[in-house]
């Protein structure tokens, strides 16, 4: 079985965290298979696949789709001027769009997994509707709260042979943004618990953040993920200036900006200014981006989720669980799946730093209650997030496609080659033509 997957970034996000460990579980229970990657640009996720044996390739995102996206544009002003954007950059999604169709014309593959909004249509675009879609569209953001997303989609599903959430929340927003038109399972995420456990080195997070060594007994609290304004950073910081000093509390902000959308993240400067403001400078390091999750969840007392809005699912919850880490959680969206309130982690409304703060100055003050909770969490992760499970729920996913569409590989013959293609050669003059509201 050949297998090819496309993904929208090159580097390592949550998505493609998982991406990697999928990998890694088909390659171990199918080792016969051919997998390969194709990244929009060179980079950790591509020398990562490569580590695992999985063959890679670049075909590579001319700078205004690698821009393209939805997030900053929630509201009408933002909505016209990225349907504005769009279409601007239409020649160069369809310059882009016939590269890939070379590409996978090459690779011939029994099914395509796209990773990502981004590659769902692109990928659909470039494969095509045949009339034996061999797509599988695995999503791990809502795609409800992306209207014109929804909507390009949408006209693009008949090419989508198998949609795949990551929580029943995103299943249910997905299926839902489709307009039924395609039916979406739940496959949770899971990580490789060899590396994210209790037992191994700590980083040294007061080096990373370049502050001073940290007081015995200090208790370190910390919010892992991209800069993404919905994160939630902002209420983390506020939280920390809530906790009362005594108690001893460093906070870390984890993590750097990773997406090239316009308008989506925080800056590192623009955070140290709020903890400025705050007055909580002093007791905060920013460390940026660190490689190795693992290491920097086994450093902390306690892991912060803070994420302001649903979270599809919180893979850094998960990581934390399998640690043995005290977790605090936003409850929302998937990560209201994954967690047990009060037995395997605690929880609080998505942007309320007063409960935030409550919820800290409590573990804090009490380490019987940490261990407690660490302790349920790491039972919980080896329950439900070892990622063998990945291959066992994945394998039959894929197997269905090539047994119900003889697989993309006919399809495309049976296409008569590069020169028969979905895009009518006017259209692709053109470029994509998605609806816009
Ligand atoms: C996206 C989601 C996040 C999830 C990750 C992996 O980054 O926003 O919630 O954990 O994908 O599925």
């Amino acid at each position: 079985m050949k297998i090819v997957y496309l993904n929208s970034l090159g580097e390592v996000g949550g998505a493609e965290g998982v991406l990697l460990d999928l990998l890694a579980a088909v390659r171990e229970a199918e080792p016969g298979w051919s997998l390969r990657v194709i990244v929009p640009a060179a980079g950790p996720l591509a020398n990562r696949a490569r580590a695992l044996g999985v063959e890679t390739e670049v075909v590579e995102f001319p700078p205004s789709v690698a821009r393209l996206g939805e997030y900053a544009a929630r509201g009408g002003a933002g909505r016209a001027a990225l349907a504005a954007r769009l279409l601007a950059s239409s020649p160069q999604v369809a310059r882009y769009v016939r590269r890939l169709r070379r590409a996978l014309h090459r690779h011939a593959p029994d099914a395509l997994h796209s990773n990502g909004l981004k590659m769902h249509a692109l990928g659909s675009w470039a494969w095509g509707s045949s009339g034996a879609p061999a797509a599988v569209w695995h999503f791990h953001d809502y795609l409800g709260a992306r209207p014109l997303m929804s909507r390009v989609l949408r006209a693009s599903a008949r090419s989508c042979a198998a949609a795949v959430a990551n929580s029943r929340s995103v299943a249910a927003d997905v299926s839902d943004a489709l307009g039924g038109r395609v039916s979406v399972r739940t496959v949770y995420n899971a990580v490789n618990l060899e590396k994210f456990s209790p037992v191994g080195p700590p980083a040294d997070l007061d080096a990373l953040a370049g502050v001073p060594s940290a007081a015995q007994g200090t208790v370190r609290v910390g919010l892992v993920a991209t800069l993404a304004r919905w994160k939630g950073h902002e209420t983390f910081l506020r939280a920390l200036a809530l906790v009362p000093r005594e108690l001893n509390v460093r906070g870390y902000v984890v993590g750097g900006a990773l997406y090239q959308t316009a308008g989506s993240q925080h800056s590192v400067e623009d955070l140290r200014q709020l903890a400025a403001q705050l007055g909580v400078a002093e007791r905060v390091g920013f460390t940026g981006h660190v490689e190795d999750a693992g290491h920097v969840m086994r450093a902390l007392d306690v892991v912060v989720h803070a994420s302001t809005e649903p979270e599809p699912f919180g893979l850094v919850i998960a990581e934390a669980m399998a640690c043995g880490r005290a977790v605090l959680t936003s409850a929302a969206g998937g990560a209201a799946e994954i967690v047990t309130p009060g037995v395997d982690a605690l929880t609080h409304t998505p942007g309320d730093a007063e409960e935030l703060a409550r919820s800290i100055a409590r573990l804090a003050s009490d380490a019987t209650l940490r261990d407690a909770l660490g302790r349920a969490a790491h039972a919980s992760a080896r329950a439900r997030f070892d990622r063998t499970r990945l291959a066992a729920e994945w394998i039959p996913i894929y197997r269905g496609l090539k047994t119900a569409n003889g697989g993309l590989a006919e399809a495309l013959h049976s296409r008569g080659g590069e020169s028969s293609s979905f895009i009518s050669p006017q259209a692709e003059a053109r470029g994509p033509q998605p609806a816009i509201d």
